[in-house]
């Protein structure tokens, strides 16, 4: 499976972790950055990321800023994008089961590298549901029309 990863500069250091756990791991991950402590603005990476996966280059996607909200809220604008801001495993699993998310992103500043992996383990071993939950992810898909 092919990942999408991008952070801003408040999310670097999570990145770089999940990265190397990612790869450790055997998934094949495109990183469009930020590379550095320099501060940038968030949702320049969150669109570079969020195209990839919206065009299919990638599978799926991984977002890291201070929050997560910032970015996750720009990967959102993107078509075809279903992005959820994480801070448990619950919600990392219900919202590949449930809302078929194609993308997540945490916050560096409000959670732990160990939570972190933990959550982005939980999201790429979910599954979408499908079922009732389809109609509902089409109505979603449907907002953007
Ligand atoms: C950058 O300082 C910070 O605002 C950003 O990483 C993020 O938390 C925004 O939502």
């Amino acid at each position: 499976m092919k990942i999408a990863l991008a952070c801003d500069h408040g999310g670097l250091n999570l990145k770089n972790e999940i990265k190397k756990y990612l790869e450790k791991n055997n998934y094949e991950v495109i990183d469009f950055g930020t590379n550095s402590n320099e501060s940038v603005d968030y949702p320049d990476y969150a669109e570079k990321a969020a195209k990839s996966v919206a065009s299919g280059e990638t599978e799926c996607g991984i977002l890291v800023c201070g929050t997560g909200i910032g970015i996750g809220i720009a990967a959102n604008k993107v078509k075809g994008i279903r992005c959820a801001t994480l801070g448990d495993t619950f919600s990392a699993r219900m919202t590949k089961a449930h809302n078929d998310a194609n993308m997540i992103a945490l916050g560096e500043r409000v959670t732990g590298i160990g939570l972190g992996i933990d959550i982005v383990d939980a999201y790429l071993n979910s599954s979408f549901e499908g079922g009732r939950h389809q109609k509902r992810v089409d109505k979603i898909s449907a907002l953007e029309k």
